[in-house]
This record gives C-alpha cells, structure tokens and sequence, in this order.
C-alpha cells in the first residue's frame, strides 16, 4: 500500500492544488491531504472550515481523503504510516525553500519528497493572489472550484 501526504494550508484550496491531488491520486493506493495547522499564519478559514472544502471538492477521488494535523509533518508521516510526502512545483521561486524542507524532512525521519511539476496553466496561482484578486473585486473563477468562491467573497466581505 503505498500512501502518501499532500500538506499544504489550502486556505483556501485552489485548482492548482486539485491538480497535483488528483494527479497524485492516479499514482498511489491512497492519498491523505493534510492541512497543517500553523499558529503563526492568520488564515482567511479555520481548520474545520478548510477540511470540510477540501473533502467536497475531491469527493470524486474515492482513494483521497482529508486530515488535519499540528505538528511536524515528519511526525504525522510516521504516525500514519505515510511512505512520501508529494508536492508541486510551480516555478524557480518555490525551488529554494521546498528544497530545504524536503532536505530537513530526510534527515529528520527519513521521509521522501516527490516533487510535481504544476500543471502550466496553474504556475502562477497562489491562494494568496486569489484571496489578494477577490479583496479587490476580480474575477477568481478561472482558480477556484465553484462551490468556494461565495465562501472567499463572503468571508472577505465580512472583515
Ligand atoms: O501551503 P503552504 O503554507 O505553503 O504549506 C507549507 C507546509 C504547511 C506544507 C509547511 O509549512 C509544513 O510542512 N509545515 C509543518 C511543519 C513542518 O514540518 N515544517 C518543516 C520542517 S522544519
């Protein structure tokens, strides 16, 4: 059973995500998308809130299924018996820094990091410049499934 983690904020998740899940989801028996709960990081959506999106908006993927996690992802890894860690590359920029997390994440317990290449018609989106495009009234269509745009608008609306 080879299981792995695509972790991430997802605040909120974006179709550049949904590419990597779904295409991580045709190459391995199960994959667990975890949200992992940073203190530091104000989020436009609470944990519960970003779990409850990302579950309806991969229903389809009967092999994928949603977690949440406070804590080192090496950690959770090891706790569910997770083979590798798969994330996307959208570009040089995201190079540097996932480099050195899936550096740090070997050494600490061991665990892979499989990186995939954004799908070139998702390597510029961000959750931050839809949620920096939807403050302003653009249009976020083309980035997020519909069922979360009224919840973005709303919550940004509201602040
Ligand atoms: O969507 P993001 O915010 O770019 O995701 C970053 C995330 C959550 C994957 C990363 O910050 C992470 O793995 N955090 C958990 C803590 C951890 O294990 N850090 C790396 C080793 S220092």
């Amino acid at each position: 059973m080879k299981r792995v983690v695509c972790p991430g904020s997802f605040d909120p998740i974006t179709f550049g995500h949904l590419d990597i899940i779904k295409r991580a989801s045709a190459l391995f028996d199960e994959v667990i998308i975890a949200v992992l709960v940073n203190t530091t990081k104000k989020t436009l959506f609470t944990v519960d809130e970003r779990l409850a999106m990302i579950a309806e908006v991969t229903r389809e993927y009967p092999n994928v299924r949603v977690d949440s996690w406070r804590g080192l992802l090496v950690d959770y890894c090891e706790a569910h018996d997770v083979q590798a860690i798969v994330k996307g590359l959208r570009a040089v920029t995201d190079f540097d820094y996932e480099l050195q997390m899936s550096q740090i994440n070997l050494q600490l317990k061991g665990i892979e990091t499989l990186f995939m290449a954004t799908a070139p018609a998702h390597s510029f989106l961000s959750s931050s410049l839809v949620k920096e495009i939807a403050t302003f009234g653009g249009d976020i269509s083309a980035y997020l499934p519909a069922s979360i745009i009224p919840k973005v608008t709303e919550r940004l609306s509201a602040r």
